[in-house]
């Protein structure tokens, strides 16, 4: 039975695209199967009022490989696994997973080099084949960096990191602006075994300081200046003022991304000049499956940022045949992802998965507004991008300028778009699919996470003949098995239901754990629903079986897709020696999907006319977090209110930040009832002052 199933699993596979390391298959990939993906299929899109079918691919159906990847993951992954990916050592066991103790493991005994699986790999068949394309800011500056090039970029990097010591398992913080030596930087940590962690270059010096500090990291990797919108970023800067609390730091290697000398100090180490001395090439060292790759920090409900980890052969293959299936990539295209490589995004959809797939990714350094709201349109037609990924809160952005700017552009090379990283609501996804796509692109809205190392919940493209809903991310991608909880903790059976969003199977690109912290990774993700992974959002289960995200059930916010607790926000304002006491809240914003709103309690002796608070309040978020992060609205109030145990009750604030005093729920367990009068007064009044009202 187990031969036999294996048989046809592998054809299976093969029919439908997955295989191409090895022998047979190749041939399979590369030349059936795009003769009927590319041209002809395109006709057989119907796209109804709301529902959009796509064309038929060959192969397997969804349903037989789906199935099989949840009620036989080992054979699946196994397969998939062997087949997809170059390795030194061969796995003796395809997994080793307990998720009740967040024990997380997967092909055991074999290793591999993921640089050497992105790069080596296809320069060795094509050195000239392009990479990457580095889509400046300045637009019509773009420059191509070839398989060949990269590889040799990555192992002098490499080389001038063993040079100054770094080892296996040392960890890396990369401080840059997306750009080819910021891939390369990833990928020579990854070549030696060290761990890079990528901290976005938006973020303030103490930011980056406390992530270096908690992953103790013994090198900074960073740019003299960045270049975005038009405007020069002080990166180094940053970097000097960040790292005078870093002691692990030993090394600040500098790279020039504009003509500017900046200052440079002891620890500094001047990048590309280092780089020139070093050999081009630099052995790829074989490491364990279950060796760390990277960690990226991200925001959960505490205050303080944990430091998620992916190791190296489950999130590289994860990344890759998501990249691969759920955008429906074609060797040859040209993918074009537009986040930046200091979130999950970049790393899964700029870096990792196109190059493992060898494919041509797109590094977007600029904005979706510079010089003008045809930046992205532009971008597609000079570069002939075929998979466009991108983020709904620029898509509600630019729709406010009108059509336009996108008829403007041909964009004719478009096949397929995606969403990421938030809900989209309605009217951005039928702008993004009927102007932008013109109704002919499918439109993916995926849903996935830091934690789970790649897409896990999409219409996925690739899928024979599958319907897509507007504004869903509907289907779960191979290996994923969702169920919805309710609030007894009891798996909620049957369709047109809500519930806590779980997955129930591990799978390879899970996170394994949170930097030094494994019992908060335990308790975040697997208590609350023992045998299950929670992810923290909602979702509801449609009469169709399908799955649409309903939001985020903790203190988590998402302001312009980028994920901030509530309570990170509030421990940088009680910072302020004039505020004993704070609450933030998150409300729906029509361009960021959410805003956050403050409530801010002064200390009795200060007075209200201290002007300079608001000014005072923002400065400390910017600084202590991000500008990004900074609230929208500050409400000063004299007390918050809470219930008899002394917890605040964010629920009622909420309602109060949206308005909706009208409706407040249940309040009975309130201390002090009379404070919600006295919160909606000021708030009425504020409101009344402001402008936007
Ligand atoms: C949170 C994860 C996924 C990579 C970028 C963000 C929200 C993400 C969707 C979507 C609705 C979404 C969730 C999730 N989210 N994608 N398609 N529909 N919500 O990664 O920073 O780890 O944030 O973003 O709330 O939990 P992240």
């Amino acid at each position: 039975m187990a031969a036999k199933h294996k048989t046809s699993l592998w054809h299976l596979l093969c029919r439908a695209g997955v295989s191409y390391r090895q022998g047979s298959c190749y041939s399979s990939r590369y030349v059936a199967v795009p003769k009927v993906l590319q041209g002809q299929g395109q006709s057989s899109r119907v796209p109804r009022r709301d529902t959009h079918t796509l064309r038929p691919d060959v192969g397997a159906s969804y349903r037989e490989l789906y199935d099989t990847s949840v009620q036989d993951p080992d054979t699946f992954w196994g397969s998939i696994a062997r087949d997809r990916l170059l390795w030194s050592k061969a796995f003796t066991q395809v997994q080793n997973c307990d998720i009740t103790q967040g024990r997380i493991s997967w092909f055991l005994g074999g290793q591999l080099n993921v640089s050497e699986n992105c790069l080596d790999l296809h320069a060795r068949r094509n050195a000239d084949r392009v990479a990457l394309i580095w889509e400046r800011d300045e637009p019509g500056t773009e420059l191509n960096i070839t398989y060949g090039e990269l590889l040799e970029t990555t192992c002098r990097l490499a080389n001038t990191l063993k040079r100054y010591g770094v080892q296996k398992g040392d960890r890396v913080a990369i401080y840059m602006p997306v750009s080819p030596m910021a891939v390369a930087a990833m990928l020579a940590c990854a070549r030696i075994g060290a761990v890079h962690t990528v901290v976005f270059a938006g973020f303030s010096a103490e930011a980056l300081s406390g992530r270096i500090q908690d992953a103790q990291c013994k090198a900074v990797i960073t740019c003299n200046q960045g270049v975005r919108g038009g405007r020069v970023i002080e990166l180094k800067k940053t970097v000097d003022v960040a790292v005078k609390t870093c002691p692990t730091v030993r090394q600040v290697f500098v790279a020039q991304r504009t003509d500017t000398r900046v200052p440079m100090g002891r620890l500094d180490v001047q990048l590309e000049e280092e780089m020139a001395k070093e050999s081009p090439e630099c052995k790829p060292v074989p490491l364990d499956s279950e060796d760390m790759l990277f960690m990226l920090y991200t925001s959960g409900s505490t205050g303080k940022p944990k430091g998620i980890v992916h190791t190296q052969a489950g999130y590289l293959l994860y990344a890759a045949l998501t990249h691969q299936y759920v955008f429906n990539y074609q060797q040859g295209d040209v993918f074009g992802c537009v986040a930046d490589i200091g979130w999950v995004t970049g790393h899964s959809y700029v870096v990792y998965g196109p190059l493992c797939n060898g494919a041509t990714t797109v590094l977007f350094e600029s904005t979706p507004i510079y010089p003008d709201p045809g930046r992205y349109w532009e971008t597609v037609q000079r570069l002939r991008i075929n998979q466009f990924y991108g983020a709904p809160t620029a898509i509600r952005l630019l729709l406010k300028y009108g059509e336009d700017w996108v008829n403007k552009y041909d964009r004719s090379s478009l096949k397929t778009l995606g969403s990421v990283g938030e809900p989209i609501n309605h009217e951005a996804w039928e702008w993004f699919y009927n102007v932008v796509g013109e109704g002919k692109c499918p439109l993916v809205d995926t849903w996935w996470q830091t934690e789970t190392g790649g897409i896990c919940i999409s219409p996925r493209p690739s899928e024979e003949g599958a319907e897509i809903l507007p504004a869903m991310a509907m289907r779960p991608f191979f290996g994923v098995q969702p169920a919805l909880m309710d609030e007894e903790g009891n798996t909620l059976a049957g369709n047109d239901v809500n519930g806590a969003l779980c997955l129930s199977q591990p799978w390879p690109g899970m996170a394994r754990t949170i930097y030094g912290d494994h019992q908060r990774f335990v308790d975040a993700y697997f208590k609350p629903y023992p045998g299950h992974y929670f992810t923290g959002d909602g979702a509801y289960r449609s009469k169709e079986g399908y799955y649409q995200i309903t939001g985020r059930m903790d203190d988590v916010i998402n302001i312009s897709g980028h994920r901030l607790g509530t309570a990170e926000i509030e421990d940088a304002l009680d910072e302020h020696p004039d505020v004993p006491e704070t609450a933030v809240v998150g409300i729906p914003h029509d361009l960021k999907g959410e805003a956050a709103f403050a409530f801010v309690v002064l200390k009795d002796n200060v007075s209200l006319s201290h002007s300079n608070i608001h000014k005072e309040l923002k400065a400390l978020v910017s600084s202590k977090i991000a500008k990004y992060a900074v609230p929208d609205d500050f409400l000063i109030v004299k007390r918050l209110p809470k219930t008899r145990s002394g917890k605040i009750m964010r629920r009622v604030l909420r309602k109060i930040a949206m308005d909706q005093t009208g409706d407040l729920g249940d309040v009975t367990t309130l201390d002090d009832p009379s404070v919600i009068t006295e919160i909606v007064d000021v708030y009425n009044q504020y409101k009344s002052l402001s402008p936007k009202s």
